[in-house]
């Protein structure tokens, strides 16, 4: 009797439910494991990462793989969107998965991880790495660097000085870093030093310490790199104009391990000879402290006394710091972005980039949220691309407004605030000003723009 009324049950739920009743590893989950997350979590990878490419270690894990894609934690992508937010152009290698998607990792985990037919698996998408094609050059520090051998001690900011020896301005197009030993490297941030102040900060190993910034007062940003990033190409018709006798420098940031590793992280970089039809830039705006007083744009608001001051109070869990910052030139300058990204430090938990418009045109907004990254890590670094190439990608003009809001929490309830304080043997927060040490902030963007009418 009660086996005929289960078999009714089950009956009446695949009828129902238009999703095959049984979702599987080898039919349905292996083929977005291999697409999304295999880049970072496999072998030939990033090697301390967890690996779940096949089924008997899934299996195990389905529920944590569950619970990471539905919180949106995996794969890591930080650009987001709320109601404060609604970023319209969409963005190039958007690596997140749809709904549908996360629907099939959750059902799955949640009907206990089945294989499925082995002898009949869904085909696995081929890896998506893409690679510079030749010619390109390839920079590689003098040395490499060893990180120290203890678990959980602070994690390491080494600038390595890299020098391309261009005896003429070169334009980057496209550039890629090859990561050695992926046991340590967490992420790269490569900055141009065109005035090579760098060298005379160097040690005879070639690299410097090096925190929030590159060290030097002159640096323009380049790119950021974390696990995951895809060769970093400028738009078609631009490319980064690199002068004659600039070093370029690259932050690594290290996450030691209970074993010393040796790390000589190379950079491949394809330039173009001729000069590109749109003049490109990656400019920094906002507020890091040595930007000069004139770039600031710095709003006075909580707890400011009336006065703008970056200052960040102690035991603060969420302060915002607001910048408005004319865009240069006049109305007819107009500049397409390509490329944004944030930077604060571990006090940052919330960032938004808006422009407000003095002309408004065609379908744009007069205020548009360019990007938000809800969920700020200073881990993930990203450089977030649009598809200028397609013109799905904003339009500023001089005149507009750039409006930055950055959002802190200074408690003990925000565990990387935590840990940058214990690592000065500091027991309670403590107001925090702009500079580039772990215990100070910056609300910076870097803005890749190229000029499409002057
Ligand atoms: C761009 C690289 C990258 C991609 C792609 C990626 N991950 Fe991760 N994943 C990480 C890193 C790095 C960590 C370690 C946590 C951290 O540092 O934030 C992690 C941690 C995890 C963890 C937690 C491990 C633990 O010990 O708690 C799970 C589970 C996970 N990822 C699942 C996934 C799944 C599922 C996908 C694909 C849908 C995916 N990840 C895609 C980089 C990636």
């Amino acid at each position: 009797m009660s086996t005929l009324v289960f078999f009714a049950c089950a009956q009446a739920v695949d009828q129902e439910d238009s999703r095959p009743s049984a979702i599987t590893w080898h039919q349905d989950v292996a083929p977005l494991v291999a697409q999304h997350c295999s880049s970072c979590h496999s072998k030939n990878n990033i090697g301390s990462f967890l690996q779940f490419s096949d089924y008997s270690t899934a299996k195990i894990l389905a529920n944590l793989l569950a619970e990471k894609v539905q919180s949106k934690e995996m794969p890591p992508f930080l650009a987001g969107q709320t109601e404060d937010c609604q970023p319209k152009h969409s963005w190039k290698d958007d690596p997140r998965l749809s709904a549908q998607e996360i629907a099939l990792f959750v059902d799955w985990a949640a009907n206990g991880a089945p294989e499925g037919d082995a002898t009949n698996p869904a085909p696995l998408p081929n890896p998506t790495t893409k690679h510079l094609s030749e010619p390109y050059t390839v920079l590689t520090p003098d040395n490499a660097f060893t990180t120290p051998s203890e678990q959980g001690i602070e994690d390491e900011f080494i600038c390595f000085v890299l020098d391309p020896e261009l005896n003429q301005t070169q334009w980057i197009q496209a550039l890629e870093v090859i990561p050695d030993n992926t046991k340590v490297v967490h992420h790269v941030v490569l900055f141009l030093d065109n005035q090579a102040q760098s060298e005379s900060l160097k040690n005879d190993q070639g690299w410097y310490t090096c925190f929030g910034g590159s060290g030097t007062g002159s640096t323009e940003i380049i790119a950021a790199w974390a696990p995951g990033t895809p060769v970093i190409e400028y738009p078609e018709n631009a490319g980064l104009e690199i002068p004659q006798g600039s070093r370029l420098i690259m932050q690594m940031h290290y996450h030691p391990v209970d074993t010393a590793q040796t790390d000589q992280t190379q950079l491949h970089i394809q330039w173009s000879q001729t000069e590109p039809s749109n003049e490109t830039m990656v400019v920094l705006r906002g507020n890091n402290g040595s930007l000069g007083s004139d770039g600031l744009g710095l709003q006075a608001g909580e707890n400011d006394n009336g006065e703008a001051e970056f200052r960040i109070p102690a035991n603060a869990a969420a302060h915002k710091e607001t910048m408005r910052i004319e865009v240069e030139g006049g109305p007819n300058k107009s500049y397409q972005l390509f490329m944004l990204g944030h930077h604060m430090h571990y006090f940052g938990t919330d960032m938004r980039v808006y422009v407000e418009r003095n002309t408004v045109k065609d379908n744009e907004d007069a205020d548009e949220c360019l990007l938000q990254t809800p969920k700020w890590d200073y881990n993930w670094q990203l450089m977030y691309f649009f598809d200028a190439d397609n013109n799905n990608a904003p339009i500023v003009r001089g005149g507009d407004i750039l409006r930055l809001e950055c959002i802190y929490n200074n408690t003990m309830d925000n565990p990387d605030a935590v840990k940058a304080l214990t690592e000065q043997s500091l027991t309670a927060p403590i107001d925090v000003g702009l500079g580039e040490g772990t215990l100070d902030e910056m609300c910076l963007a870097a803005i890749g723009l190229t000029i499409i009418e002057e």
